[in-house]
């Protein structure tokens, strides 16, 4: 199958999130997939321009229309470092949209996005690569699907356009005039890109493609009603017919306990005491922490942002704080959050580090050194984090909404099921509830080692969501 995958951004090249993250591991497994050509297609911006590491080579230019605009394109190729079996990775290249010190947050990303997805669709043209699917990602490359209907049938009548949703947060809204400005579509796509008297890109997207996907099944069904849809109920409502969930893998040769270089100690699932034991120790020292290896240690690595479940963190700490815990907080964000933080490590020194930064190595040495992962989000599409989390035998306490339901089956101690502690509705009290559970089972060694078990023995891997990405085009193109 020939598959053509857009997005904004993907990791190593150029990464703000989870996205970039999806957009490495999908791709690599569904290339490894015998049949299968991979192609994926990102921005050339400056970051990778300027990168050494990413040798690549000139393909070919040409023009794309945006309404009354002729801009260039550049079409280069990433020479690939191995003869493994890998997506072939084409960068689009324009100095005024892209060759800027960020990725996003620009006045005009309507429109940088709007050309990115239009280039593309005249890339694969050029390259006369004519895909049977072509995946795209949120927002910014919404309008994939809306010009392949709208410009470019005549080029591949039979390709189908899938469309996936990772955050439905942000849509690609812009005022009406965008579309005879930018977008030059032809008339009778007003309606389509119509809503609420803007224009709204992702609308466009679930309204052109044949399928829509989102990241975890139960985030599928969430986004059909408005307290998760941002105003999108209607339309996904209507068009709940084109649309399925798949949860996220991971990267798990990354996510590696046994492998990881910025660990003190690399361990696996029968040596994990010793090594969780270790790094725990190197952390407390690193953060500043008493060395107590008793105390279980409570982490959150994340952006401090409302939806994230913040706020419900701020509301049980002290409560939490009574008890002999160690408290992590690493990530940045909203002001008041990383104050309330900074303030909660001054009061409890002993206790809490707020590490008020991004840092990966970090990131992943908090994984291995703590013992419960706090995820109390409000929404989550997925959710990466709690899976690496639980690769490092470390135990989520989650609100099981969207892919932290998917992901984490509630401990059920009689029957030795689950993978961690769970609440159902969105309340500080709620979340105390899953907290306490979570530590009482700490202190019986016995359950806790098994639950740990099952955490690190659970697969995580992008090989099952990679089966049914191709069972969904293999659907979808009637084979
Ligand atoms: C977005 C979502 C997150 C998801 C990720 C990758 O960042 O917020 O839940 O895991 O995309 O799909």
């Amino acid at each position: 199958m020939k598959i053509a995958m857009v997005a904004s951004e993907a990791a190593p090249y150029a990464k703000s999130g989870g996205l970039g993250d999806v957009m490495l591991g999908l791709p690599s497994q569904l290339a490894r997939i015998a049949g299968n050509e991979v192609c994926l297609f990102l921005p050339y911006y400056k970051r990778i321009k300027e990168n050494s590491a990413y040798a690549v080579e000139f393909c070919q230019d040409f023009k794309v229309q945006l309404s009354w605009r002729e801009q260039y394109a550049g079409l280069f190729r990433l020479k690939p470092k191995t003869r493994k079996k890998q997506p072939t990775v084409y960068f689009i290249d324009n100095e005024y949209y892209f060759g800027r010190d960020g990725l996003y947050g620009y006045l005009d990303d309507g429109e940088r996005y709007a050309y990115f997805s239009k280039a593309v669709l005249e890339a694969m043209a050029a390259l006369e690569f004519i895909p049977d699917i072509i995946q795209s990602n949120d927002w910014q490359t919404a309008m994939v699907p809306v010009y392949l209907n709208a410009n470019y049938r005549d080029t591949f009548p039979n390709t189908k356009a899938v469309f996936t949703i990772h955050n439905i947060e942000y849509q690609g809204w812009a005022n009406p005039d965008f579309f005879d400005n930018v977008l030059g579509l032809p008339d009778s796509y007003r309606g389509t890109m119509d809503m609420s008297g803007g224009v709204n890109m992702m609308k466009g997207a679930i309204e052109c493609a044949d399928a829509v996907s989102t990241v975890s099944e139960t985030y599928a069904q969430e986004i059909r009603y408005p307290y998760f849809a941002h105003g999108l109920d209607g339309i996904l409502s209507a068009n709940w017919f084109k649309l399925t969930g798949i949860t996220n893998g991971v990267d798990v040769s990354v996510f590696d306990p046994a492998t990881d270089k910025t660990l003190v100690e690399n361990y696996d699932i029968d040596t994990y005491a010793a090594g969780k034991a270790a790094n725990k120790a190197a952390v407390q020292k690193e953060l500043g922490l008493p060395a107590n290896p008793e105390a279980p240690m409570l982490s959150m690595i994340t952006r401090l942002a409302g939806h994230k479940g913040i706020d419900l963190l701020c509301y049980v700490a002290r409560r939490l704080l009574e008890l002999d815990v160690q408290l992590v907080i690493l990530g940045t964000g909203e002001q008041r959050f990383e104050n309330f933080f900074r303030g909660l490590a001054a009061e409890f020194p002993e206790k809490v580090s707020a590490q008020i930064k991004f840092d990966l190595g970090l990131a992943n040495r908090i994984y291995a050194a703590s013992d419960v992962y706090l995820m109390p989000s409000k929404s989550e599409p997925c959710g990466l984090s709690q899976m690496n989390a639980m690769r490092y035998g470390t135990v989520p306490v989650v609100n099981a909404t969207g892919g932290l339901k998917d992901t984490v089956p509630p401990v059920d101690l009689e029957e030795g099921t689950g993978l961690g502690f769970t609440f159902q509705s969105y309340n500080g009290d709620d979340f105390w509830g899953a907290i306490t559970r979570c530590l009482a089972v700490y202190q019986d060694k016995d359950a806790w080692d098994a639950l740990i078990r099952r955490d690190m023995a659970t697969d995580f891997s992008w090989k099952k969501p990679a089966e049914k990405y191709m069972a969904l085009f293999t659907r979808l193109l009637g084979e």
